[in-house]
């Protein structure tokens, strides 16, 4: 299901994700950006960039919809799959900080980046091989 970049399954995450983009607060690089997580519980959250004066207070689009997951109950293990949505070519991977706080509630997660016009298919553990988690310390 979710190891197909075309099923049908990614419609409910990509119109989340799309959704959320149209929200984004992204003044100083236009760059608008939209994710959307789907959870174990069947539900799905969207969440966009939030940019601000003060460049370094910028939250990415896939922090802003984990947040808006872990608000509603998320823990580690939750997570299904993601998506990521933007209006260029290239499609845009999660930077490294949203890896990081993604891999902490799923060590393996589907997720699909797309544009208006294609959709390519990553797992996170891909995208951050050899990553700290908590079990490096505890
Ligand atoms: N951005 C995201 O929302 N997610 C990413 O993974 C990459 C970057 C946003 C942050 C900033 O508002 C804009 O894209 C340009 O970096």
């Amino acid at each position: 299901m979710f190891d197909d970049p075309h099923s049908p399954a990614w419609t409910p995450l990509l119109e989340a994700a799309w959704t959320a983009r149209d929200c984004a607060h992204a003044p100083y690089s236009h760059f608008q950006v939209g994710a959307a997580l789907l959870t174990t519980t069947g539900q799905v959250f969207g969440g966009c960039n939030v940019e601000n004066a003060a460049y370094p207070v910028t939250l990415c689009a896939e922090r802003g919809a984990l947040s808006a997951a872990v608000a509603a109950g998320l823990r580690p293990g939750g997570l299904v799959a993601a998506a990521v949505v933007t209006d260029v070519a290239e499609l845009t991977p999660p930077c490294g900080a949203c890896r990081q706080a993604l891999i902490e509630f799923a060590q393996e997660l589907p997720v699909l980046l797309a544009n208006r016009h294609s959709r390519k298919l990553h797992r996170l553990e891909e995208l951050l091989p050899c990553s700290f988690t908590g079990g490096h310390f505890r």
